[in-house]
């Protein structure tokens, strides 16, 4: 039987080691990924220039897509002050950033966000939020507009001690249940499914504490009127 870890506590978790700097196991710091950078590189005129990043984290996507040219809207459930430093006095392209204090299941799409990208948190979401996210995303893109998400699937947490863990409410996909929803919901956009095994090791015991299969999606919108 999994123990069950609270969501507040994951929540917490972030708001301390963000602020601090911490690098943590799943490298919060790490740069963007070559993958990301190469779909970045390739974005021509008929995406609009606005952007959403939903889970920030340290806002190195955010930042990224900033230094390109489009208008951040960043979201993530730590204090926007940690991001606003970061970026204080860094120039014009700092202006362009827009951070919001909010939980991604209450932040309504409502708008055609030329580039929405969701790296390393969407699994903490349960399936239904997961999913009328990413819908209403798709609903309301009308350009040229490309999604990058990457998600885990098929989650092993353990504690120090070894015991199985489980995230409250967390919408633990497997592999082929995510690929089943991301086929439904980009029904008719070009889509990209990678999959890759990832690991984390407690910096304590050496032993791997996270083991999953990251699926990346990059999903272009061609249906563009
Ligand atoms: C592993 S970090 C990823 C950060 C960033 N996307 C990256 O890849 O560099 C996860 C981030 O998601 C945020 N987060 C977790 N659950 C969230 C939720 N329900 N709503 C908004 N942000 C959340 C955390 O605060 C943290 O900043």
């Amino acid at each position: 039987m999994n123990e069950l870890v609270s969501k507040a506590s994951v929540h917490a978790f972030y708001a301390d080691a963000i602020p601090r700097g911490r690098n943590t196991a799943e490298n919060l710091q790490a740069t963007t990924s070559e993958r990301f950078n190469t779909l970045l590189e390739s974005i021509g005129d008929g995406t609009p220039t606005t952007a959403l990043d939903l889970g920030y984290g340290t806002g190195t996507y955010t930042i990224a897509l900033a230094r390109a040219g489009f208008r951040v809207v960043a979201v993530d459930q730590i204090p926007t002050d940690v991001l606003l430093r970061r970026t204080d006095g860094a120039g014009e392209w700092a202006r362009r950033i827009d951070p919001r204090e909010c939980l991604a299941e209450n932040f309504a799409i409502d708008e055609d966000f030329g580039v929405i990208v969701a790296k390393d948190v969407l699994h903490y979401l349960a399936r239904r939020d997961v999913e009328s996210l990413l819908t209403s995303a798709v609903t309301h893109a009308r350009g040229a507009n490309y999604h990058y998400l990457e998600v885990f699937t098929g989650i092993t947490r353990r504690s120090v001690d070894g015991r199985l863990l489980r995230i409250e409410g967390e919408a633990d996909y497997s592999p082929g249940s995510f690929r089943h929803i991301v086929e439904q919901i980009y029904d008719g956009w070009d889509l990209t499914l990678l999959w890759s095994e990832h690991a984390e090791q407690d910096s304590r015991t050496g032993r791997n504490c996270f083991e999953a299969t990251t699926a990346t999606v990059i999903a272009a919108n061609n249906r563009a009127a």
